[in-house]
């Protein structure tokens, strides 16, 4: 049986990088947010066993091997079941490769949703959280969708209140970023000089991401009941999309992953700065890049926008924001 599945990219508002903790991994703090631009995966099972990996478009930089993300969570959900069989899985790749738009790690949630269609089983959602957590920390997000609060290192989601759908224009650059190349350099740029106080300093990691946590509620409140973020009650006018843009500007939330890469790839800022001469709102690297992504005030002016860029020679494309809902709607309607 063969089951086709989209696998949706997500960006991120707002990411901001903790402690380095003892697993390797970083303490963050990300609201995600999927949006409409998806690859296709192809899940077919059958008699025998084994796991095959093909790329439709002949991306080099998709591994075909065990190391492929789609590999790895077809083992485990295999392992789970107590299944032994052969499974085929065609990735038709639209997405970049290290963007920054979780490709990857959605992938490899489509597969498992494909997969247990395919074998018509269902893993109950806290297996399917731990093992999609095992693989990747951006991938449980994509079993929530939507807008979400991303904690821990990124694998602890919280599905919040969705933003309205959001007219976007996201830009591919032709370079792609390594997301832990760009945790190490934000290391460097962080260590403290061998004068400090690591206690000190650790504690200011902490403070910074508590802080944080405040600043991303105030704006999600803000976001839904615009202009009253203490006492909960509605906005009284404009479209929550407008207000939701008033919200992120004024917020002024960052993308940590911007002090590192920016210096790096001068012209990832660059495009950030274009995004913001063709009039987005707001304008972001996604995650660790090398993607960016401006929000717009309608979808005609998301399409402008994108022609402009187009013009000037980058690749461009005018999207929006999924809402929860949309996200599951779509998912199997290929
Ligand atoms: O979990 P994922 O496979 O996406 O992580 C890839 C690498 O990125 C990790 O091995 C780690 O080096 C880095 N990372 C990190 N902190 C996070 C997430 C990822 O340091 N919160």
């Amino acid at each position: 049986m063969t089951v086709l599945v989209r696998s949706f990219a997500k960006i991120n508002f707002g990411l901001y990088i903790g402690l380095l903790r003892a697993d390797g991994f970083h303490d963050l703090r990300t609201v995600y947010q999927t949006i409409s631009l998806y690859d296709l995966i192809r899940v077919s099972v059958g008699r025998g066993s084994g796991i095959e990996i093909r790329c439709t478009n002949n991306e080099p930089r998709v591994p075909l091997d065990s190391s492929n993300t789609c590999y790895r969570i077809t083992e485990l959900v295999l392992c789970e079941l107590g299944i032994k069989c052969k499974v085929s899985i065609e990735i038709d790749k639209r997405l970049p490769v290290q963007g920054g738009m979780g490709a990857a790690s959605s992938n490899a949630v489509s597969t498992m949703i494909g997969l247990e269609r395919a074998l018509k089983k269902r893993l109950p959602p806290d297996v399917r959280l731990r093992i999609a957590g095992e693989v990747g920390s951006d991938l449980p997000l994509f079993l929530v969708g939507g807008t979400a609060l991303g904690v821990g290192r990124g694998e602890e989601v919280y599905p919040l209140p969705d933003l309205p759908s959001l007219p976007l224009v996201v830009v591919i650059p032709e370079v792609g970023v390594s997301t832990p190349r760009a945790f190490a350099e934000w290391d460097a740029l962080e260590t403290p000089p061998p004068s400090k106080s690591t206690r000190l300093t650790t504690s200011d990691a902490s403070d910074r991401l508590i802080q944080v946590g405040w600043l991303l509620s105030g704006w999600l409140t803000g976001s839904c009941f615009s202009g009253s973020p203490n006492t909960g009650a509605p906005a009284k006018g404009g479209s929550r999309a407008g207000n939701l843009l008033s919200d992120l500007v004024r917020t002024g939330i960052e993308n940590d992953f911007e002090k590192v890469v920016f210096p790096k790839y001068p012209e990832l800022r660059d495009i950030k700065g274009a995004l913001e001469r063709v009039g987005s709102k707001f304008a972001s690297l996604s995650g660790s890049g090398s993607t960016l992504y401006g929000v717009f005030g309608s979808l005609a002016e998301a399409d402008r926008a994108a022609s402009r860029l187009q013009k000037q020679g980058m690749k461009a494309v005018a999207t929006s924001t999924l809402t929860r809902h949309n996200y599951w709607k779509r998912i199997f309607d290929c």
